[in-house]
């Protein structure tokens, strides 16, 4: 079996209020998008696609992929606007297989989650790694006032890899594509709006977060530091 991990590193990052765009932000003495790069590379992946902002795939070859040898990756393509229309050009580079979409932001994630993911897509076609929330969660209107108090034990947080075959989630992309919005917000939705294959919630780490505001490059060298 083919596994392709596609890594997402198209995004602006703006809520990390810096001049770097964030995939190239240093942390723990390189850049972002070289930590979940390196697991990948380590990983049972077989191969790697790179999705990277318009105008950066030389640079990205030189200074991410040739200079920390990420020797699995295949191909380096140009992402779009949304995430969405990142993943859908990651896609269009493969045309088999089994797919980890991965955002190179959950810069921490580790071997052990990657293949907890392959196992389980293996098995289900169509999974996403999450952790259950440890904050209760409420729902309110668009003034703040409470409407609802979910059941936590039922409530996960998501996060990437969100594994699929790849049949499967091109089929789902290529339906929605046309008249996708930003309420679009992961590739689960995406295979729960375009088709009824059940999607298969496995577990993440509290670790593997995703470097989105300034206080999280803080979080990201704790991560680090405990690791090594
Ligand atoms: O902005 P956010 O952190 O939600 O982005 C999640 C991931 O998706 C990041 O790794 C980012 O680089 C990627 N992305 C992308 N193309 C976009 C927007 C986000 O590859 N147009």
């Amino acid at each position: 079996n083919k596994f392709t991990a596609i890594v997402l590193a198209a995004g602006s990052g703006k809520r990390m209020e810096q001049e770097v765009p964030k995939q190239y932000m240093n942390i723990g003495g390189a850049p972002l998008m070289s930590h979940c790069l390196r697991t990948f590379q380590e990983s049972k992946v077989t191969q790697i696609v790179l999705v990277v902002a318009p105008g950066d795939v030389e640079k990205c070859r030189k200074e991410i992929i040739e200079r920390y040898h990420i020797d699995k990756c295949i191909a380096i393509v140009e992402g779009g606007e949304e995430r969405y229309d990142s993943v859908y050009a990651g896609l269009q580079a493969i045309n088999d297989g089994y797919v980890l979409i991965h955002d190179c932001a959950r810069a921490f994630v580790t071997e052990d989650i990657i293949h907890r993911c392959m196992s389980a897509v293996a098995l289900y076609e169509s999974c996403v790694v999450g952790m259950p929330t440890k904050d209760t969660i409420k729902i309110t209107d668009t003034h703040r006032k409470v409407l609802d108090t979910p059941d936590r034990s039922t409530v996960w947080t998501v996060q990437t890899p969100q594994c699929f075959e790849y049949n499967l989630i091109r089929g789902a992309y290529d339906k929605i594509m046309p008249n996708a919005d930003t309420s679009i917000t992961d590739d689960a939705m995406i295979v729960e709006m375009a088709t009824d294959h059940d999607v298969h919630m496995i577990q993440g780490s509290y670790m593997n977060i995703k470097v989105t505001t300034p206080e999280d490059a803080t979080f990201g060298e704790a991560i680090l530091r405990n690791r090594h």
